[in-house]
């Protein structure tokens, strides 16, 4: 594994989210990147394409980039410099494309690098990490704590769930525990019972405290 390349990686990330507070800072691109390789080693996966998609997998995202979106232009730019092989770069480019939450539109990756990736990703918007960012994110997006009278939205696709306002607590019905049944390794899914029964515990800690009752 060529070590330079990954370093060169880890040192671009850091200066690209310098500015970023909406959840997808370095240190979560660092989190994603520790605990793929993790997740790789049980599973026999690539390790160093296992690192760059997860360096990387932020890079172009829609809601930070949303005119390298489609072309994956800054991961594809950083890989060419380094002097990746074009096959290598796309089987990095196709993890990119297929880590992100869609709603109902989620993909498998196909690779079982790209599932050790996304399971990884997923794994970061799960538990204490996951709370955390949850609220971070609506606040930067201007988005309210709770409202009784919002419901969440159930079944949306990757239309509906970009396009949709919601509430920080309805976040954790419309997305976070959906990505537990989502997840594609073993090791993921044993990490995940933990973090959503801590996710359940708050909660339910919150709502007693919101009703009066604590
Ligand atoms: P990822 O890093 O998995 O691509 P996202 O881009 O979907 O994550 O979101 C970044 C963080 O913000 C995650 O922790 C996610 O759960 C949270 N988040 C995403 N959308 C919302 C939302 N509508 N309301 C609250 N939190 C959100
Ligand atoms: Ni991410």
């Amino acid at each position: 594994m060529n070590r330079t390349i990954i370093e060169n990686a880890i040192s671009y990330i850091k200066e690209l989210f310098q500015n970023e507070f909406s959840g997808h800072d370095y240190f979560h691109t660092m989190r994603v990147y520790r605990t793929a390789l993790k997740i790789a080693e049980i599973e026999k996966a690539d390790p160093f394409i296992v690192s760059l998609a997860a360096l990387l997998h932020d890079v172009d995202d829609y809601k930070l980039s949303l005119d390298t979106y489609e072309t994956k232009e800054k991961a594809r730019t950083f890989l060419k410099d380094q002097g990746i092989d074009e096959i290598v770069i796309s089987q990095i480019i196709d993890i990119i494309d297929s880590v992100s939450f869609k709603g109902k539109d989620s993909v498998i990756p196909s690779s079982i690098e790209g599932k050790c990736v996304q399971d990884a990703d997923r794994l970061d918007a799960l538990g204490a990490m996951g709370i955390a960012r949850t609220f971070a994110y609506s606040g930067s997006h201007q988005r309210i704590l709770h409202d009784p009278e919002i419901p969440p939205l159930m079944d949306m696709n990757e239309k509906t769930y970009r396009n949709h306002t919601s509430t920080a607590i309805n976040h954790f019905y419309e997305k976070l525990f959906l990505i537990k049944d989502m997840l594609n390794t073993d090791t993921a899914r044993e990490i995940a019972q933990h973090r959503e029964a801590f996710m359940k515990d708050f909660l339910d800690e919150f709502f007693l405290e919101w009703e009066g009752k604590r």
